[in-house]
């Protein structure tokens, strides 16, 4: 979960290392640090917090150095203080190490090396320690890339590795399991890095590192390796991807510019599924004859699984389980040969869900993948691939991305029924012309008025039935993630079954209608709630209902059966006002990291 990057080349490496993290910050921003290799000699700089107070560290400081590592991160083990910031270093001073993923069986080789005076409290310095045990000044590269296979072979846990070794200055060396590792190929120059964000700005040609594998780049040269130092074929693949789509471009937030994206991504999203013909391509029997279909996800991902489920079986009349990915592959699944299962991740490396994949896939289930990152892990692993097109998701809270998974799983769910010869309410083409509709749609001046006293409650509850549950929690989930406000989403038939004792004179509650047939119950939830004095606020597209509520926020109305596009918007508006309101970061929310790759 966190950022790491290496470059070896022609250039200045303390720039192109502080670039590179700050466009891999949204990976894990709770302390930062580099080290360069000058004449032979590491020199390393760390800091606590935000990258800024690195590059505030290292201001005015001249260094010729033309190869280095550096790394952002999501503190697992030890917490997040200057000591405990990668990279760290071994006993002898002669290897610096970066390190994305946790090694879970750290304890037991820490206690292995009593000899050994530790610095940091990390899982991630026991792997350095152990390299420096063998690895000294008379090292050729070989011997070094031997004793990382041997090193890494001890290791249980998932991990993305950048190590330099000072004797050898020019040369960056690497190893990956479980975790995300690209090659960035340059002319004279070449860089190691967990996502394309940070090589981007240099290079468009990659390479995606596979599990189990290791090397080192130089310059002009890179050499992959499986463990048995078999050497690999290195697949050049060219990134679609322009330097702009990873900036912030004339927005002040990557959320904020990610919010207004919306339709792009659903347009971009049905466009490649189109000209791609990617429905038509998934083998017709997986998505007839099967026994039972699961969905499979995290976060704001499964809540785009939850409109699926609801969707599927009403309109497909067939039964769908739905589960958190970290419930799910504990749970003991019932899957088999005739399973179909969906897996949804935008970062496609969200270790739940990718463990849930491997699980389901080796009970012989066929698995498709709804993602958003090309050649991702759930891309090497599912059978089937469907992409949503949003371009690269940035700020933590995700949503393009949901507004391209739904679009996507629509347009999949259309494919569903006609498949098995059941008529749907909606096409793809309808999709798409809402999304042009929508583009320049915004609900930020009617909310304007409400978020101070919003900001100023303590908890804040949306009520929703039917598809407005869903939404009501994804509604929920960006508020508190941002915000840090507390937020619950409640079912609107369940109030009186207990949440309405939560409410009170003082309470707001945000509640969604957008299904005609749930007006009059949603309604008795609505007057439950205001005779207990608390205020509404309704977003619905049924403005005649004003008259019954404290406060309405007005949606455009299309079929009750696509109002889950319209109506996410108002919502992922909301956290992103209130964040504001509250003078937070929206792209960085505390403790939080945009893919969670670790369990
Ligand atoms: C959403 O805003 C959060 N960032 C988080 O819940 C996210 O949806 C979850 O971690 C799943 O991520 P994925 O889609 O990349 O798998």
């Amino acid at each position: 979960m966190c950022g790491l990057v290496g470059y070896t080349g022609k250039r200045s490496v303390v720039d192109i290392l502080i670039s590179a993290l700050g466009r891999l910050e949204y990976r894990g921003y709770d302390s930062a640090g580099i080290a360069i290799n000058q004449n032979n000699e590491l020199i390393v700089d760390k800091s606590k917090g935000l990258l800024i107070n690195l590059q505030k560290k290292l201001a005015g400081q001249k260094y010729e150095a033309t190869s280095g590592i550096g790394h952002t991160r999501w503190a697992t083990h030890g917490e997040p203080n200057e000591q405990n910031a990668h990279p760290h270093i071994s006993q002898n001073g002669h290897i610096a190490l970066i390190h994305n993923g946790i090694i879970e069986n750290f304890g037991k080789l820490k206690a292995s090396m009593s000899d050994i005076l530790f610095k940091s409290e990390t899982d991630t310095e026991v792997v350095v320690q152990l390299l420096g045990k063998q690895i000294t000044t008379k090292s050729d590269g070989n011997h070094i890339l031997r004793v990382i296979s041997e090193v890494c072979q001890q290791l249980r846990g998932a991990y993305a590795f950048g190590i330099m070794v000072a004797h050898i200055p020019d040369k960056i060396f690497f190893a990956k399991k479980g975790s995300p590792l690209i090659i960035g190929c340059g002319k004279e120059e070449n860089f190691i890095a967990s996502d394309i964000p940070a090589v981007l700005p240099y290079t468009n040609k990659v390479i995606y590192v596979k599990d189990n594998e290791l090397g080192v780049i130089s310059p002009n040269k890179i050499s992959i390796y499986d463990f048995k130092l078999q050497l690999k074929n290195n697949i050049i693949k060219d990134i679609n991807l322009s330097p702009q789509q990873v900036l912030r471009g004339n927005y002040s937030t990557f959320m904020e510019k990610e919010i207004a994206q919306g339709s792009y991504a659903m347009i971009n999203t049905i466009t490649n599924l189109i000209k791609g013909k990617i429905l038509q391509k998934i083998p017709l029997a997986k998505i007839t004859d099967f026994s039972n279909i699961h969905i499979v996800a995290c976060g704001t991902a499964l809540h785009a699984g939850m409109i699926a489920k609801f969707l599927i079986e009403r309109e497909c009349r067939m039964s769908v389980s739905l589960d958190f990915a970290s419930e799910f592959r504990y749970k003991k699944p019932i899957i088999n040969k005739k399973s179909l299962c969906l897996f949804i991740s935008q970062s496609g490396e969200t270790a739940d869900t990718l463990a849930s994949l491997e699980l389901a896939k080796k009970q012989g289930a066929y698995c498709l993948a709804i993602t958003n990152v090309l050649g991702c892990r759930i891309s090497q692993i599912a059978d089937y691939v469907i992409y949503t097109c949003a371009g690269p998701e940035i700020a933590v809270a995700s949503t393009k991305a949901y507004v391209a998974q739904i679009t996507a799983l629509y347009c999949f769910i259309e494919r569903f029924a006609k498949v098995n010869d059941i008529k749907i309410k909606y096409d793809k083409q309808e999709i798409a012309r809402l999304a042009k509709k929508l583009e320049d749609w915004s609900t930020v001046l009617e909310w304007k008025n409400l978020i101070p006293q919003m900001c100023q409650q303590e908890s804040l509850y949306f009520i929703g039935r039917g598809l407005d549950y869903y939404l009501a929690m994804e509604g929920a989930l960006k508020l508190k993630e941002i915000s840090y406000i507390h937020c619950e989403a409640f079912a609107g038939g369940e109030l009186k079954h207990g949440s309405l004792a939560l409410i009170t004179a003082d309470s707001l509650v945000i509640v969604l209608l957008t299904q005609k047939e749930l007006i009059d119950k949603t309604l008795n939830a609505i007057h439950e709630i205001r005779s207990r004095g608390a205020r509404v606020i309704l977003i619905t597209q049924f403005t005649y209902l004003k008259n019954q509520v404290d406060f309405i926020i007005t949606l455009p109305a299309v079929k009750d059966i696509l109002m889950p596009f319209v109506a996410i918007k108002p919502l992922q508006e909301l956290a992103f006002l209130c964040a504001k309101h509250k003078g937070l970061d929206p792209d960085k929310p505390r403790n939080l990291a945009k893919s969670v790759t670790v369990e």
